[in-house]
């Protein structure tokens, strides 16, 4: 098949697509169709941006089909204040429930993921979920045995002493994100996809929090790596608690202005 199928009846002929594509691969002149560059098959970042923008979908590209690519649903929007809210609600939750969530759940907000932006369109993120809450347990107990050892945080240490879990806070689950530790972008698309499933989870009605100590952990002690079963070439580069908030928060915390420089 041929990088990019045009159904000839549909198209208009706009160009819209060759505009669109971030890597000009896309040819459109005069009253042709559209066509790949000699070098499309090797540079396309199969963005499907071509696929998205057509209004009449009329553009297939090899692998993203039109049929698979569902249409914007316009009764969905949401207004600037919901978002604007929506993004300020969100809190790092602490305290949990007991209740697990339920895998389908899980998958449904993980999900959510796969439209977060990577660089090149890599998709690199692998998820790593720790299901059941006595593996988080024994998890929160490696990375205290780990902080222990590095004299960190005593305060948490202490609270851990006495049987709290101040360091996966009696999460249920666990979710991580990974990737190759050579993708120079690997951290940051981890970063955004980790920030993707924290507003998806919040719209579900879960709470999550980052753990800054896993993330850390992991990269340094062994034992971690090896209860996670990562590969050599592999780094946690992000990890949420996840779970049913226990509490409600009813207002919202000041924060910072934003620090900019206009020139
Ligand atoms: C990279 C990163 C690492 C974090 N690590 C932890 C952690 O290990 N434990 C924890 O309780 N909170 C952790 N947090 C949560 C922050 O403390 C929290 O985002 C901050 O206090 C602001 O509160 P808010 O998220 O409710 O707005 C982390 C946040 C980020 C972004």
């Amino acid at each position: 098949m041929s990088l990019i199928e045009v159904e000839q009846e549909k198209c208009k002929r706009d160009g819209i697509c060759a505009t669109i594509c971030p890597l000009e691969l896309i040819l459109q002149e005069g009253e042709g169709f559209p066509e790949p560059t000699g070098d499309a098959d090797e540079l396309c970042i199969s963005c499907g941006h071509c696929v998205a923008v057509c209004p009449t979908g009329a553009l297939s590209l090899s692998g993203l089909p039109v049929r698979d690519c569902l249409p914007m649903q316009d009764d969905l929007r949401v207004s600037a204040e919901a978002v604007e809210q929506f993004l300020k609600v969100r809190r790092s939750v602490r305290v949990f429930k007991e209740e697990p969530v339920a895998r389908e759940v899980l998958e449904r907000v993980i999900d959510s993921t796969r439209w977060a932006p990577s660089a090149i369109n890599i998709q690199p993120v692998r998820w790593l979920v720790i299901e059941r809450p006595v593996d988080v347990r024994t998890l929160a107990g490696l990375i205290a045995e780990w902080m222990r050892k590095e004299t960190l945080a005593p305060r948490y240490i202490a609270a851990w002493d006495r049987g709290k879990d101040v360091v996966l806070r009696g999460a249920p689950h666990l979710v991580a994100a990974c990737g190759p530790t050579e993708n120079f972008w690997g951290p940051v698309d981890c970063a955004i996809a980790v920030t993707y499933l924290e507003l998806a989870a919040q719209a579900h009605g879960l709470g999550t929090c980052w753990s800054g100590l896993l993330t850390r952990a992991a990269t340094s002690y062994a034992p971690i790596a090896e209860f996670l079963g990562l590969k050599e070439d592999q780094r946690i580069n992000g990890a949420l608690m996840i779970g049913y908030p226990k509490y409600r928060y009813r207002r919202i915390p000041m924060r910072n202005r934003a620090m900019v420089t206009w020139r």
